[in-house]
């Protein structure tokens, strides 16, 4: 494998599943294949989460991590061509890119949507330079369409907890103050889609997301349907994708948060959520803190979703 932007890179999806099951036995018994290799991870947002499991996974292997955070220290970058730059942005991302590929084997970059221009976030401008320009293998961190790590660590951790060979796994809607991007949901959506689970998503009017990633799943408005019976419930907002409302908020009902009496209605489901979560926006306190919720393991497994791709990239090199 070269690039990671996307389920489809992974190959086999089985065959990466029972890799990262093999991985998380003993995530130590590849510590060779880094061995005098170096991982850069460029952040043009923030993380918790993807850069701390990113960095163990790569010591995991062996490898050496850099990283950079664009906006903290490193010359402000200019992204289009043809400017003049005579601005507040003295270097531009055409030199930024291969000198940073000068300087390590692996990238991985974090560069979320912008909501300047849709056309601009949905043919990922930035992730795609650093693949064309960069001379390296590069993989997202969450980009403007797609978050791969998370949804490869959310089925790893549905193939962990479920109880039934085919689970009906809801994805929902959930409010929130500002506009996110639709990346998790997006890749989310991606990643059910190419398993043979039963899978709905539920959102308000005008939350559609790109009929590209909805594929075959279920679309139902009624949130209170869509949770009847459903063995994992996946919370995430987003913002509208249609036009005009692109990269808005155009709803913050509070009656689409996840409570106990919704959770109430599934099949004693677990609760799912990427992280980082508002409370009692996304999800009440007690659904977060019950034993069905299961974020933290979600997030451990962000470890060895990241080590299984970069093992992968690594064994390419
Ligand atoms: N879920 C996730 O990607 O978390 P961070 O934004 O903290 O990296």
């Amino acid at each position: 494998m070269r690039n990671f932007t996307c389920v489809q890179d992974l190959g086999d999806l089985k065959q990466a599943l029972n890799e990262a099951f093999e991985i998380k036995k003993d995530r130590f018994q590849f510590t060779e294949l880094g061995k005098n290799k170096t991982l850069l991870m460029i952040f043009f947002n923030s993380s918790l989460r993807t850069r701390l499991s990113t960095q163990k996974a790569a010591m995991n292997l062996g490898m050496n991590t850099m990283v950079l955070d664009v906006n903290q220290g490193a010359w402000k970058l200019e992204t289009e061509r043809g400017v003049i730059m005579d601005g507040d942005k003295p270097e531009h991302l055409l030199e930024a890119i291969p000198v940073m590929g000068c300087y390590c084997d692996i990238i991985g970059v974090r560069s979320f949507a912008r909501f300047e221009s849709k056309e601009d976030d949905y043919n990922e401008k930035i992730l795609n330079q650093f693949v064309q320009y960069s001379g390296r293998p590069v993989f997202s961190m969450e980009a403007a369409t797609r978050h791969p790590l998370q949804s490869f660590a959310d089925l790893i951790t549905i193939e962990e907890y479920k109880k039934t060979a085919r689970p009906k796994v809801v994805m929902t809607w959930a409010p929130h103050p500002k506009p996110l991007p639709q990346a998790v949901p997006n890749s989310f959506a991606e990643w059910m889609n190419a398993t043979d689970y039963e899978f709905v998503i539920t959102h308000p009017e005008g939350y559609e997301l790109n009929s590209k990633f909805v594929g075959n799943a279920h679309v139902e408005y009624d949130q209170r349907k869509a949770f009847e019976g459903a063995d994992f419930i996946y919370a995430k907002n987003w913002s509208a994708y249609n036009d005009p409302n692109y990269g808005k908020v155009i709803n913050m009902d509070r009656s689409w948060t996840v409570d106990a009496e919704k959770m109430a209605l599934t099949n004693n489901a677990y609760f799912m959520h990427c992280l980082p979560v508002r409370r009692n926006m996304i999800v009440t306190d007690d659904v977060i803190e019950s034993p069905q919720s299961i974020v933290i393991p979600e997030a451990a497994n962000r470890e060895i979703s990241a080590e299984t791709v970069l093992k992968k990239i690594l064994a390419g090199l």
